[in-house]
């Protein structure tokens, strides 16, 4: 089986270790251990663990874990959440067990790539619904009616990575009745699940639409990125069904020690939310000044998530621009050629806002030398 390089990963995995400040993480600025067993006021909780048979575990995972999952979303039962090693297994795991050779399935662009790329990979006619600056990333609901005709599947990504797209409720309901009118499951990547930037209430796919497979993970708005634990989320039976007969292939069961570590964070993601809101809601303020304050840089400002998909007016190659920004001014971000988008770059404010400030001053002073 063909498989596209995946532009982003490649471009990260090279230099991420490497840079001094680094502007491409799209996490919420990770806990350490220490600090996160301290956060939620468990420091005794390692001892507590000791005791746990480090077992295969739960082959669906842990029942309190899906459980408490469970409990994010409207009417669903534990039965409907399934424990996976992060968002990137568990988009894996839909793709590898409803998408065949033949099948049509849109997805958002730009996007993640393994949002399109995978299932290409696995034979589907893949139709890009496009988003475009000039419409302030917004989709085109009637393109999309009109690419999802004979569709299996619909994939989106709220919000959304790289542009910061925030979908809210009616969106997402017209996007479920197109899925709907075509007999189509909706995937909904939903790994920046509620960092709304300006509050924004807007439920889960899951919430507003029976057929929506949803998937998420501890990486992004949980800031535990190091566990590599995510879920999907279905109320469709026949759906988990296929998941857990293709799940067998891939994965006997997440990590019960992690597991226990995820339900700790579950047990307090109120106090974590209002940590990571206040972080991105610093950071965004950071970035917004400096880009106005930028004749050369432009964007549409991200309403949600950790990540901005800023334009900028020159004429240098995204990737060269990158590359210079770390070998001259040790500042990492990610070129638009990472998402097929010439003249952009993806910049995270979800770390440290003093690494951001710099990070900027840096870049400004690039630009000035172009
Ligand atoms: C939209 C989206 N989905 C999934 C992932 C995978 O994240 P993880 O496997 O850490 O949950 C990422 C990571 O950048 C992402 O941006």
């Amino acid at each position: 089986m063909k498989v596209d390089p995946f532009l982003v990963e490649r471009f990260m995995g090279k230099y991420e270790h490497d840079v001094e400040l680094n502007l491409a993480e799209t996490c919420v600025k990770p806990f350490s251990l220490g600090e996160f067993l301290r956060f939620v006021d468990r420091e005794d909780y390692l001892e507590e663990l000791k005791d746990l048979p480090l077992t295969y575990g739960y082959v669906e995972g842990l029942p309190e874990l899906r459980e408490r999952i469970s409990r994010l979303y409207r009417d669903l039962n534990p039965e409907g959440v399934l424990i996976s090693r992060g968002a990137i297994d568990a988009n894996f795991l839909v793709f590898f067990s409803l998408v065949e050779p033949g099948d049509r399935v849109v997805s958002i662009f730009p996007a993640y790539q393994q949002l399109y790329s995978l299932p290409k990979a696995f034979g589907a006619e893949v139709r890009l619904l496009r988003l475009r600056e000039e419409d302030s990333w917004y989709p085109d609901f009637e393109e999309l009616s009109r690419l999802a005709e004979g569709a299996k599947m619909i994939v989106v990504n709220n919000p959304h990575n790289p542009t910061g797209l925030l979908l809210d409720r009616e969106d997402l309901s017209h996007i479920c009745e197109i899925a709907e009118r075509y007999g189509a499951y909706v995937l909904a990547d939903e790994s920046y699940y509620g960092l709304n930037i300006f509050g924004d209430e807007v439920p889960s796919m899951l919430d507003l639409c029976e057929e929506a497979i949803v998937t998420r993970s501890f990486s992004k708005s949980l800031s535990l990125t190091g566990l590599r634990l995510g879920w999907i989320a279905t109320k469709d039976e026949e759906v988990m069904r296929e998941l857990m007969s293709h799940r067998d292939y891939t994965t006997i069961s997440a990590s019960i020690l992690l597991e226990h570590l995820a339900l700790l964070a579950l047990e307090n993601v109120e106090r974590i939310y209002e940590r990571n809101l206040g972080i991105v809601r610093r950071n965004f303020e950071i970035l917004r000044e400096w880009v106005e304050s930028e004749p050369l840089i432009d964007w549409v400002p991200p309403k949600a998530g950790t990540v901005a998909f800023p334009h900028y007016s020159m004429d240098v190659p995204s990737e060269e621009l990158a590359l210079r920004l770390i070998k001259e001014k040790g500042v990492f971000l990610v070129p638009g050629s990472c998402f097929e988008m010439e003249g952009h770059f993806r910049i995270g404010f979800g770390g440290d806002g003093e690494e951001l400030r710099e990070g900027l001053r840096r870049f400004s002073d690039l630009l000035r030398e172009l």
